[in-house]
């Protein structure tokens, strides 16, 4: 493909190859050989119109461990302030002649559009509550590592799912590589249209973690809620937080996600959170780059072979 989008346009034999390159640079990364030309020659534009820390971090360490040549648009401090745009940014962007385009969104649809207007690869890191595709392949990298396979797992699930990309991204994922996917989380926080995805629902957090293999907790997204509703967040915890004792309801070896950015207190206990035995935030960081460097990577090549046909042409 040329561009990467979403989960939804992967077959499960795509999220393997690049799960199974991932897997590499994890291990070149442990071994701190951090750089390699495989970018060398090629200029990344991250271009992020919502606040990030893990994934434009991320993207900007894996374009330069492969020797692109990477730019951070400062969104904040660009003509989109003056009214341009989006459209218009991204063609003037076009027009110096990136390879890679990196973009976070706050509107669903948003990156998919943008794609079909620019001559680059893009990767969307994140748009609306529609997907996050390189956090889903983080996520299932971290699994796969720590359960030693991507199928037949039971998995919960919980929190606001409604608004929630991540929430989609993994589902879509996870129902492609054979597990069992619940979700767990107040009616309220539930997409509108639950029933057509085909997978269990549970408003107990008990209930929903009964022998499940993995538990991926959710913030709860206020800044899409549109003045909808907000639970308190001392309710939201007592019911929907997770902490040990809720946690007992899950298989023994269960493992703790979390997408980051986490609120402590809200939908996770901060002392689980930094339970080494439990959780896998950091591990699920550490898995980005790797990721990342992957996913940039494989569109690297597809880039230079349409481009060497254009040659031959
Ligand atoms: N998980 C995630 O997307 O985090 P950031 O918003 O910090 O990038």
């Amino acid at each position: 493909a040329k561009h990467l989008l979403s989960i939804e346009q992967l077959s499960p034999e795509e999220i393997e190859t690049i799960l199974n390159l991932s897997d590499e640079y994890v291990d070149l990364n442990r071994r701190q050989v951090k750089h390699s030309d495989a970018l060398a020659g090629l200029t990344q534009i991250n271009m992020f119109f919502e606040n990030s820390t893990r994934t434009q971090a991320s993207f900007e360490l894996a374009g330069k461990r492969l020797g692109a040549d990477v730019m951070n648009m400062a969104m904040q401090a660009s003509s989109v302030k003056k009214g341009e745009t989006l459209i218009d940014t991204a063609l003037t962007l076009n027009a110096m002649h990136p390879d890679l385009l990196v973009v976070r969104h706050p509107h669903s649809g948003a990156v998919e559009l943008l794609a079909s207007k620019v001559n680059c690869a893009v990767l969307n890191a994140g748009d609306g509550r529609h997907e996050h595709p390189t956090q889903a392949l983080l996520d299932a990298l971290t699994i796969r590592r720590k359960k030693g396979r991507l199928h037949r797992l039971s998995i919960a699930i919980c929190g606001d799912i409604a608004h929630s990309r991540v929430a989609r991204s993994n589902l879509i994922l996870l129902g492609k590589m054979e597990n069992r996917v619940r979700l767990v989380g107040p009616p309220t926080l539930m997409p509108s249209q639950i029933a057509e995805l085909g997978v269990e629902v549970f408003d107990d957090m008990r209930e929903g973690l009964k022998d499940v293999d993995v538990v991926m907790m959710l913030r709860l997204q206020r800044e899409r809620m549109d003045g909808g509703f907000i639970p308190s967040e001392r309710e939201y915890y007592h019911r929907f937080g997770l902490d040990a004792e809720k946690l007992s309801y899950a298989k023994q070896d269960a493992i703790v996600m979390h997408p980051g950015p986490m609120n402590r207190g809200v939908e996770i206990d901060g002392l689980l959170a930094d339970d080494i035995n439990r959780s896998v935030i950091q591990d699920q960081v550490e898995m980005g780059v790797a990721v990342r460097m992957a996913a940039m990577d494989l569109l690297a090549r597809n880039l230079r072979a349409s481009s060497d046909e254009g040659v031959m042409v």
